[in-house]
């Protein structure tokens, strides 16, 4: 459990902010914050399920300053499940290994922070929590999440994290009849990185292809104008290999052009 004394313009106190587990006596605050906070309504099984650890991992954030007697109720959580990385959407994301049929990942269902209680490192603790607690499970390899496109605070708070937007999912989500696009973000443990996606080899091959046809055209050249080559050596073309600062950089981009 962490203690955290913070200032926060709009609370009249000053919080102490503590972390601990989500039990029974929370279900009804939990419900109610889930009802504040997102536009999908939750089933009360999910609620059942989280207070009572059935399947679903949570933590709770209070504040132990609050006056009125709420010192320990929820003004914050997190919640999360373990799924066979193979039954996932994000396999094609992860490094392949032979113990692939018994890894795991997992999934952030939700998390919420209560309105006064924002911008005070809250839901940065609740997934630094999940974090840890992903990275103590061996088989683990990765925290993953999905987001509406237009969350901007959650999409930034990701990024400070160093989650990794690997995707866009159009229409993935449905709410009130309309469709919105989400964004699949990553955070790997345990070594679970794919040294190169799927969509990066494609990136590779095209880049290589591309280098091909210029040294191709560069020895034409060569020949012709008898001339030294102006295109890279193939020595040289082999710097366009992903390096990691350029996974980095298109994993940024592709964010970046989203948000
Ligand atoms: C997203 C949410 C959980 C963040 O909680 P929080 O406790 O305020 O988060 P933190 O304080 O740890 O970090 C917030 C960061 O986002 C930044 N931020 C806040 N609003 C922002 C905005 N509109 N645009 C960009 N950044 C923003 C803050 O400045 C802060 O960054 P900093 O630490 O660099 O200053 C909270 O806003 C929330 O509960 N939203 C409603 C529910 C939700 O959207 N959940 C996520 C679903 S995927």
């Amino acid at each position: 459990m962490l203690d955290c004394p913070m200032q926060n313009l709009k609370l009249s106190h000053i919080p102490l902010i503590q972390y601990r587990p989500i039990r029974t006596s929370d279900l009804e605050v939990l419900e109610k914050i889930h009802g504040d906070l997102f536009p999908i309504r939750y089933e009360s099984e999910f609620f059942q399920n989280v207070v009572n650890g059935r399947g679903i991992v949570s933590w709770g954030a209070v504040d132990r300053n609050r006056p009125n007697g709420q010192n320990d109720e929820l003004i914050g959580f997190v919640t999360a499940r373990t799924v066979l990385a193979k039954d996932s959407d994000i396999e094609d994301f992860l490094r392949y290994d032979s113990s692939r049929s018994q890894q795991t990942l997992i999934y952030i269902l939700t998390l919420g922070v209560a309105d006064s209680y924002r911008n005070l490192g809250i839901a940065s603790s609740l997934i630094h929590e999940v974090i840890k607690y992903a990275s103590n499970i061996p088989t683990c390899r990765a925290v993953y999440l999905h987001v509406i496109s237009y969350n901007n605070p959650a999409i930034y708070l990701y990024k400070k994290m160093y989650f990794q937007c690997v995707r866009r999912l159009p229409a993935f989500y449905f709410i009130n009849g309309q469709h919105y696009d989400a964004y699949l973000f990553i955070y790997y443990v345990n070594g679970g990185r794919s040294p190169c996606s799927p969509l990066e080899l494609v990136k590779l091959l095209v880049t290589c292809a591309k280098s091909g046809f210029k040294t191709v055209a560069a020895k034409l050249w060569t020949k012709e104008e008898r001339k030294p080559s102006k295109w890279p050596k193939s020595k040289e073309s082999g710097s366009l290999l992903p390096t990691k600062h350029n996974r980095r950089m298109s994993t940024e981009d592709a964010v970046s052009q989203f948000v």
